[in-house]
């Protein structure tokens, strides 16, 4: 049995916008699901959905076997949602916001105090027992608000774009949180992102989604496979014009999406072992000055830009 699995949904609005689109996945029990798309892509639409809080449209989704629309009084212990405002009380201490969600939850105070304790260590949240909420950063703010969720011991936790506006180094403790809550309680992790690099340093399988649709479901490995070969660069010497030689590049018809940083090049082509000597044989015929050319391993965003735009001729 998975532990999510959506099948053909679709989300329209009462304004009339369609925010998810005929969308199938499936999650794994003890996996850490990604759904990665841009702004607007339809995330925290299905994240709503999924968590009992909006209608879908059409579609059938299943949590641990459990209709989510019919069965929305058993589903809802199963799961816990951590949205993107954090929920913490600034009035109550560490302990107290803890204790505060058992009791949504029912928990005696035996299990309550346990779990406490097992998710202050888990979180690494000792040290910041004896301050004043209010003064946390808000790395350490966020990471109090899912160990709050934690409380209840879901077997699914999801989480709407976990590290938005957090600095690297925020982000990365809340990367070892998640993978921990993963190790260390068994429980699957459904969370949003548009962080291409979260995706992929977090996740067992990502879900691409844009406008509502996907666009692929697969292990961040195989996604990289997927472009291998694919992605030729160009490091030019810096006196050819940028623009120019953008244009140029993406005009040729074998190229199907390029990504520009300073004076590097990224192509992605249909066959890249092939393409490489005809793109070779053409800046040398044109004239155009590089100091290197080669076949790359793409990352996650050569992936995402060779699925997002492919010029219109498929991926
Ligand atoms: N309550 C709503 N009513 C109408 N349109 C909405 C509503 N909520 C979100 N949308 C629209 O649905 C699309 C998907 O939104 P959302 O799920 O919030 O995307 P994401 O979380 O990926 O940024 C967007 O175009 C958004 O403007
Ligand atoms: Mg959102």
């Amino acid at each position: 049995m998975d532990a999510i699995s959506v099948s053909h949904l679709s989300k329209v609005y009462k304004s009339g916008k369609k925010a998810l689109d005929d969308l199938s996945i499936k999650v794994q029990k003890g996996e850490i699901f990604s759904l990665l798309g841009p702004n607007g892509a339809g995330k925290s639409t299905l994240i709503n959905i999924l968590t009992t809080f909006l209608q879908p449209t059409s579609g059938k989704i299943l949590i641990m076997g459990r209709d989510v629309c019919k069965e929305q009084r058993a589903v809802r212990p199963l799961i816990a949602c951590v949205a993107q405002k954090v929920s913490i009380d600034n009035h109550l201490t560490l302990k107290e916001n803890m204790l505060f969600q058992s009791r949504l939850y029912k928990l005696d105070d035996a299990t309550a105090n346990k779990r406490m304790d097992a998710l202050i260590t888990a979180f690494g949240l000792k040290e910041y027992e004896k301050q004043r909420v209010t003064a946390y950063s808000g790395g350490i703010k966020r990471r109090l608000d899912i160990a709050m969720s934690m409380m209840s011991y879901p077997q699914i936790l999801f989480l709407d774009e976990p590290t938005v506006g957090m600095d690297i180094e925020s982000r990365k403790a809340m990367w070892d949180t998640v993978k921990k809550i993963k190790d260390d309680f068994g429980t699957t992790i459904f969370l949003t992102t548009h962080y291409l690099e979260e995706a992929d340093m977090l996740s067992d399988t990502v879900c691409i989604i844009q406008d509502g649709h996907e666009l692929v479901q697969d292990t961040p490995e195989n996604l990289r496979q997927h472009t291998h070969l694919n992605t030729i660069r160009i490091d030019l010497d810096g006196s050819e014009n940028q623009q120019d030689f953008g244009k140029w590049i993406s005009d040729l018809q074998f190229v199907r999406a390029i990504r520009q940083e300073q004076n590097t090049v990224y192509a992605n082509t249909q066959n890249a072992a092939q393409d490489f000597h005809i793109l070779n044989q053409l800046l040398v015929d044109k004239k155009i000055r590089y100091s290197s050319i080669g076949i790359i391993t793409p990352s996650l965003d050569d992936v995402f830009l060779s699925l997002t735009q492919n010029k219109g001729r498929g991926v």
